[in-house]
Order: C-alpha cells, then sequence, then structure tokens
C-alpha cells in the first residue's frame, strides 16, 4: 500500500463512508454537452428574478471600498438589523456561509460518535450528512402520502435523541406542519433534544394562511432550539452565501462560535444581506411571482396527469411514475434540469424550482414530449 492509501485507509470510517451530496449540474456544462442555447436550470431552487438593484448598488459600493480587509467575524450591522426585526437579541443570532454551513457547524458542535439524530425521509441531503459526518446515527421517518407523519416523529423521538432536523416547509416536498401538528411535535421532544428547525423557505410560506409561525411555538418548548433561515432564495442571493441562524439560548450560539471559522461569512456577502433585507419589495415580488407560477405550474402538472404535493415553497415534487433518474436525463436534451430523487422509496420523484415564466413553459412543454415519448414507447 502506499502512504497515501494508508493515510486514507485511518481515516475516520464515518468520513469514508459518507455519500457525496448531490449538487447538481450547472446550466453551462449542460449547455456545452448538448450544444444548446438556452437551459432553464430548476434543480436548486433558486430566484429567477436574482438579487435586487439594491443589493447590486451596496455590492458595487462594498467593492470600491476594497477586499484586502477581513470581513466583520460578528457580521454586527447584518446582526443588529435582524436582531431588530426577529425581535430577539442580538447574541442569539449566528451566520454562516450559506445556512449549510450552520447545519455543518451545529453538527459538529452539538453532536458525538454514536448520538442519535432524527429526520425525515424524503429530506434536505444535508439534514443526514453532515449530522453522518460527525457520526451520529440518523433515523429517517418516512413521511406518509407526502405530508409529515407526527405521529410516526413521535414514536421515533426519545431522551435519547440529541437532535431533530426538519425543515419546514419541507424541501424536497414543500408541504407545511399545521400549528397543532407543531405543537404535538414538541411536546414529544425531550429537553435533552436540540431541535434544529430549517426554514430556508419560509419567506415563500409565511403568507399561507395556514402556515405556522415557528418562532413563538419554538419559544414555548422545553426544548432548546435552533432555527434557520437563508439569503439564497427568496431574497435572491445564493451566489454570495449567507444564511442565519436563531437560538433559544446564546449560549447555544457560544459554543458553535468555536466551531466555525471566524471569518466564514465574506464582506460582499454581508453587504449584500443588509441591503436585501432592507429592500422588502423586491423580495415580496419574488414570492408573488412563485406563487403565481407555481399555480401555474401546478395546472400545467396535473393536466399531464401528474399529482404535485402541496407546495408552499418554490418548487414542486410530484411522482413521475418512471425511473426520475432517466426522465431527468432525457429532459437535459431538451435543455432543462431538474432534480430526480434519489433516496429509497422516491425514484420515481422530481423536483422542479418555479423559474421564470420562460424556463417554466420549457419544463411543461419538454415533460410534455417525454411523456408523449415514453407512452408511444410502450404502446410499440
Ligand atoms: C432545507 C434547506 N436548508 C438549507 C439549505 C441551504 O441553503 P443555503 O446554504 O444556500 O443557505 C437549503 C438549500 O437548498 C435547503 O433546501
Amino acid at each position: 500500500m502506499t502512504p497515501t492509501e494508508l493515510f486514507i485507509g485511518a481515516t475516520r470510517n464515518e468520513v469514508r463512508a459518507l455519500p457525496a451530496y448531490n449538487a447538481g449540474l450547472s446550466a453551462d456544462s449542460v449547455r456545452a454537452q448538448y450544444g444548446l442555447a438556452r437551459v432553464a436550470k430548476l434543480a436548486s431552487n433558486e430566484n429567477p428574478l436574482g438579487a435586487g438593484a439594491r443589493v447590486e448598488a451596496a455590492l458595487a459600493h462594498a467593492l470600491a471600498g476594497g477586499v484586502s480587509v477581513y470581513p466583520d467575524p460578528a457580521c454586527g450591522a447584518l446582526r443588529t438589523a435582524l436582531a431588530e426585526r426577529l425581535a430577539l437579541a442580538p447574541e442569539r443570532l449566528c451566520f454562516g456561509n450559506g445556512s449549510e454551513d450552520l447545519l455543518a457547524v451545529a453538527s459538529h458542535t452539538f453532536l458525538a460518535p454514536g448520538d442519535e439524530v432524527v429526520t425525515v425521509v424524503p429530506s434536505f441531503g444535508l439534514h443526514i450528512i453532515y449530522p453522518q459526518s460527525a457520526g451520529a446515527n440518523v433515523i429517517a421517518v418516512p413521511m406518509r402520502a407526502l405530508e409529515f407523519d407526527v405521529d410516526a416523529l413521535c414514536a421515533a423521538l426519545s431522551p435519547r435523541t440529541r437532535m431533530l432536523i426538519i425543515s419546514n416547509p419541507s424541501n424536497p416536498v414543500g408541504c407545511a406542519m399545521s400549528t397543532a401538528q407543531i405543537e404535538r411535535l414538541l411536546s414529544c421532544v425531550s429537553p435533552a433534544t436540540l431541535v434544529l428547525w430549517d426554514e430556508a423557505y419560509y419567506e415563500y410560506a409565511r403568507h399561507a394562511p395556514d402556515y405556522a409561525d415557528c418562532l413563538p411555538l419554538l419559544a414555548r418548548s422545553r426544548s432548546p432550539w435552533l432555527m434557520l433561515r437563508t439569503f439564497s432564495k427568496a431574497y435572491g442571493l445564493a451566489g454570495v452565501r449567507i444564511g442565519y441562524g436563531a437560538a433559544s439560548d446564546a449560549r447555544l450560539v457560544g459554543l458553535m462560535e468555536r466551531i466555525r471559522t471566524p471569518f466564514g461569512i465574506n464582506h460582499l456577502a454581508q453587504c449584500a444581506a443588509l441591503a436585501a433585507l432592507a429592500d422588502s419589495a423586491h423580495m415580496e415580488a419574488s414570492v408573488a411571482h412563485v406563487e403565481r407560477e407555481r399555480e401555474r405550474m401546478r395546472e400545467a402538472l396535473v393536466e399531464l396527469g401528474y399529482a404535485p404535493a402541496r407546495s408552499y415553497a418554490n418548487f414542486l415534487f410530484f411522482d413521475a411514475h418512471e425511473d426520475a433518474a432517466a426522465l431527468s436525463q432525457r429532459l437535459l436534451a431538451h435543455g432543462v434540469i431538474v432534480k430526480p430523487w434519489r433516496e429509497t422509496g422516491y425514484a420515481s420523484c422530481l423536483r422542479v424550482s418555479i423559474g421564470s415564466a420562460d424556463d417554466n413553459d420549457l419544463f411543461v412543454a419538454a415533460l410534455a414530449a417525454e411523456r408523449g415519448a415514453a407512452a408511444a414507447r410502450t404502446l410499440r
């Protein structure tokens, strides 16, 4: 064996056993591979309206001021603005290089080998990969009919559970728990369990009359909690990478501070997030676009014979009734990138982001063509 092979062999088992995160394909690679002029990237739940004009101005201003100085490690200006917005003490907030960074930091701060983590399946991949990378055993509770199965989640929880991770609205399904469901779930959680409540899609959901406001519910829970949100989705900043968390107690943030990289949230990201937060008109326009286009896409999918799950987010999830990986591969030739689900039991499901009206039309036309082609193949 070479020294490198010996070295790799001595790396922690939990690292060697980790699956790679399915980050999807870039529009450029699909354009080049298929020789296409136009590609609709509907696989990463990005914002088709992009960042607003105020963000662009803030970025230009920040660049003009120079980038040779380290960023503010405390994210002071953004911390103050968000603390005011959320009516929380500034010390209870934390920031990450995207909220995925905070998922990693929380996992590596609070989990040890052998700890038990409860989450759901289908799930956002990093809710499983990061806890596993810290050596935790993840129990993934299946959804029922593409809704959270709160009874099954309660049955899976015990005082041994070190962390409960929920994305609400769910990625990939888009469903959300009612206030009564969240209350019941939280009543089952032991005080020894950290509730990690991932609200990456909060801005899209919050106007729905039945969407539960999680902060007061978490505040009443007996358990420690950490709620995560991001600037990547409704604020259109996925490319600059910034997300934040609010914790039940500043001491949880203090522990995470010891694990995170001190300058992990760069200066441009902090300036962009501050400008985005101040521009609620642009964020609301992005949300209104998604609400309109999501309904149009849903109707088109129903017309084609599919039954997308109810979505509170900027994507739709549906059973394609065929191998979703093969279908999404065929869609690439039409210039459409979507996300086939890979978790056991969901390999016939696709998640499609709500894009621009033109991109959504391209997706629907490509799906209709591929569905027709598949039907013709079965008839032959
Ligand atoms: C549920 C959920 N959490 C967290 C993230 C991470 O987002 P970001 O790191 O861009 O803030 C995503 C991204 O798609 C997500 O869907």
